[in-house]
């Protein structure tokens, strides 16, 4: 398929890199295909990035019927783009689009679309640690019906922006807390694929740990409350003694692409790194017996961030000093390494652009 290209008029500027946040800056152009049964994916283009019209009967206001991916694209220190990971990416779209009744896209089709629209917004693209292009692949159902059943129509795109660090204080220790009332996924449900209804299912929990000052919330397991999953935009490891250990995916967790690096990493190194079961409670006596090293987050947005308290119900804990740990730099050292590419590609994780 032939991809037909619009250009804008008058480009838009690059904040400066100091002056990013997380997911406010869009880029001039977008990339979008449509699907119908007939057709298939189909009339692939690059346009400038605007709004579009959709009936107010479509089917994703009504019925949540949409998927989405997030990666992120780096300026090399000799100005190249490259993506880590992103064929992981595609290929958990295409699995969140099976779990959702949404048609799979082809990846190598989608990547050569990806990397020509990376092509024309290269200037978008920050060069310091810690920036990034954060690219958001989505999918879409259009039908405009109001009964209930996988829409036979979609839309997919990909937007891009110009981020900087996911929360405000950059690598500085987040807070977290725990929801003893709230829970995101279950087993047998969606929670493992990137749907947009998992997402809403966290925002009143969310907010209530916001108003306490908490960054996020950590999800306990939905059937006995006990045993760790994810939090809201990250998955979660804990560093007992010398095992480093994060949940397991038991289908209702995030199979996170930075969680496969980081476990990849861990024994690379030698270190003792678990896919368990841990309770709330395994953490909170961790603590107590002075056995609990560190705990830090994992995602492509948050990258690695160090967590420097937990909060469950009454009880709060913190966790090293107000610095993130040993354990999380070195993680995030050398995963930024690749990913900016002042360091080799050991594990051949990195897709060139240009
Ligand atoms: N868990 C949730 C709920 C997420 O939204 C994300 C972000 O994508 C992650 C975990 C981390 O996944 P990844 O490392 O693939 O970005
Ligand atoms: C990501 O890390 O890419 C995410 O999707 C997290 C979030 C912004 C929802």
């Amino acid at each position: 398929m032939k991809i037909a290209v619009t250009r804008v008029d008058t480009p838009g500027t690059r904040p400066e890199d100091k002056n990013l946040g997380f997911g406010t800056v869009f880029t001039d152009h977008m990339f979008v295909m449509e699907y119908a049964v007939e057709k298939g994916w189909h009339d692939p283009r690059i346009e400038p990035f605007a709004e579009f019209a959709l009936s107010p009967a479509a089917m994703v206001y009504h019925y949540g019927q949409a998927i989405f991916e997030g990666l992120k694209a780096y300026k090399t220190p000799d100005k190249k783009i490259q993506l880590f990971r992103p064929r992981d990416n595609f290929a958990r779209l295409n699995q969140s689009a099976r779990g959702l009744c949404i048609p799979e896209i082809d990846v190598d089709f989608v990547m050569d679309a990806l990397k020509q629209l990376l092509k024309l917004e290269k200037d978008w693209i920050p060069e310091t640690l810690g920036t990034s292009l954060y690219i958001r692949p989505f999918i879409i159902a259009t039908d405009p019906f109001l009964g209930v059943r996988s829409s036979f129509t979609f839309k997919f795109f990909i937007i891009l922006s110009s981020v900087g660090a996911y929360y405000a204080g950059g690598l500085a220790p987040v807070k977290i807390w725990v929801s003893r009332d709230h829970v995101r996924a279950v087993p047998g449900g969606v929670g493992e694929f990137k749907t947009a209804g998992n997402y809403a299912a966290s925002l009143n929990a969310g907010e209530i740990a916001k108003k306490q000052g908490y960054a996020q919330v950590l999800w306990l397991d939905a059937l006995e409350r006990k045993y760790i999953e994810e939090v809201g935009a990250m998955n979660i490891f804990f560093l007992v003694g010398d095992e480093l250990v994060t949940p397991n995916l038991t289908g209702s967790i995030l199979p996170g692409i930075t969680r496969f690096s980081v476990i990849d990493l861990a024994k690379k190194w030698g270190m003792q790194v678990s896919e368990r079961k841990i309770s709330i409670d395994e953490v909170f006596d961790a603590h107590a017996k002075g056995n609990l090293i560190e705990v830090f987050g994992s995602g492509t947005a948050a990258v690695i961030s160090p967590v420097g308290e937990i909060c469950y119900g009454e009880k709060k804990i913190h966790i090293g000093d107000t610095k993130p740990g040993k354990t999380a730099m070195k993680f995030y050292d050398a995963l930024t390494s690749i990913q900016y590419g002042t360091a080799k590609d050991t594990e051949n994780w990195i897709e060139k652009v240009d």
